[in-house]
């Protein structure tokens, strides 16, 4: 473990820790680990509702997926979700993540965009392969268009092209109902821009700029990523009972933003929590949510991040640019991230 690592800001916009507060332009704001936490957990605390559309357009899968489904529907889709995943081996995507980097590292010249050559194409292409899903280099493309219009509240303009995406997914997904094969789709979507996230964020701190790789175990450098800055900065619920949360009381109705990011850094639940230290004891962590609607791909993001990493690690060194962030209310993840391969 290495120690003496400088203390990590917050990313801009990330408050910090105190009672649940209301501003009416922007809702009430949850930032405590414990107020979180209830508010996952609690059913007075529902996922927003989504419109539909016709069938095939994105609007369509939104509304289909477990992940924007309301209580009734979303323990059978989320099911479908569970089941697929269940056969998925985390060391069999490991060494896919691995196998599908090196052959990214061995045909680039000498420099590499991990964020467009290999965070996002090759978590996609290894879980669509395994999933089932015909040609799942077409199938990660089309993926990445569906995501960038997925959340509530994204860019208008993003969801034409998201439609025939939507389309163009659900003929390479595996025999089944509309409703599975949409949920195998969310899957991948759901998968898309937080794992990508995630091996953004995590190759900026293992490579720093200029000089030698961290070495860290890259499991206990993917925890503290996730804590400290994660690709997943906050979920959105809706009140749908009169309820207490952090001695505030909460009307029916209202709008609720759980922040992760706040939530990972309060001192009640970490010590020292802006100090990057890899190898902390990981309990607590809430990057992946909790309750029944908690991440069931935690373990498989993990294990894909670790194979393209564990290769960044061996083979790349980082090009001293400046990193950015793609603007998006509730995701963090990097626009580019280059370098040099060895
Ligand atoms: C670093 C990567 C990831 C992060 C940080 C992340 C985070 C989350 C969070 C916070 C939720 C819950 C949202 C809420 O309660 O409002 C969630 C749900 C979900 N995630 Fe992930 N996720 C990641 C990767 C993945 C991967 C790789 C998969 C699939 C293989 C996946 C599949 C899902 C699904 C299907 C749901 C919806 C679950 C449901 O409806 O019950 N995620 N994820």
């Amino acid at each position: 473990m290495t120690l003496n690592w400088p203390p990590i800001a917050p990313a801009p916009g990330t408050p910090s820790c105190g009672p649940p507060s209301f501003e009416p332009e922007r809702g009430w704001w949850v930032t405590r680990h414990a107020d979180v936490r209830a508010a996952l957990t609690d059913p007075a605390f529902q996922v927003p509702a989504v419109d539909t559309g016709p069938p095939g357009t994105l609007a369509w899968l939104r509304a289909t997926v477990s992940r924007f489904s309301p209580p009734l529907r979303h323990a059978d889709r989320r099911a479908v979700a569970v089941r697929a995943l269940a056969p998925l081996d985390p060391d069999d995507l490991r060494l896919e993540a691995v196998r599908l980097t090196v052959a990214v590292l061995h045909r680039a010249e000498h420099r590499v965009d991990v964020m467009r050559e290999l965070a996002r194409p090759v978590p996609l292409r290894t879980l669509a392969g395994r999933l089932g899903f015909a040609d799942p280099v077409a199938a990660g493309t089309a993926v990445a268009v569906v995501a960038a219009a997925y959340h509530p509240g994204v860019d208008p303009a993003l969801t034409a092209r998201a439609d025939r995406a939507v389309t163009a997914l659900l003929a390479l997904a595996p025999q089944g109902s509309p409703e599975v094969r949409a949920n195998l789709i969310g899957l991948l979507v759901q998968a898309c821009d937080a794992t990508a996230g995630l091996i953004g964020a995590a190759a900026h701190h293992l490579l720093p700029p200029g000089g030698a790789p961290t070495t860290a175990r890259t499991a206990d450098l993917l925890a503290e990523v996730l804590r400290l800055d994660p690709p997943v900065r906050a979920t959105r619920r809706v009140t749908v009972d009169e309820v207490r949360l952090g001695g505030q009381d909460l009307p029916v109705g209202s709008p609720v933003l759980l922040r992760f990011d706040a939530a990972n850094r309060d001192p009640q639940v970490f010590s020292e929590p802006a100090t990057f230290r890899p190898g902390r004891p990981g309990a607590g962590l809430l990057t992946f949510g909790a309750g029944e609607r908690g991440c069931p791909g935690d373990r498989h993001a993990l294990a894909l991040a670790t194979g393209v990493l564990d290769v960044l690690r061996e083979r790349c060194r980082r090009d001293p640019d400046p990193l950015r962030h793609e603007p998006h209310p509730t995701l963090r993840v990097p626009t580019t991230l280059e370098v040099s391969v060895r």
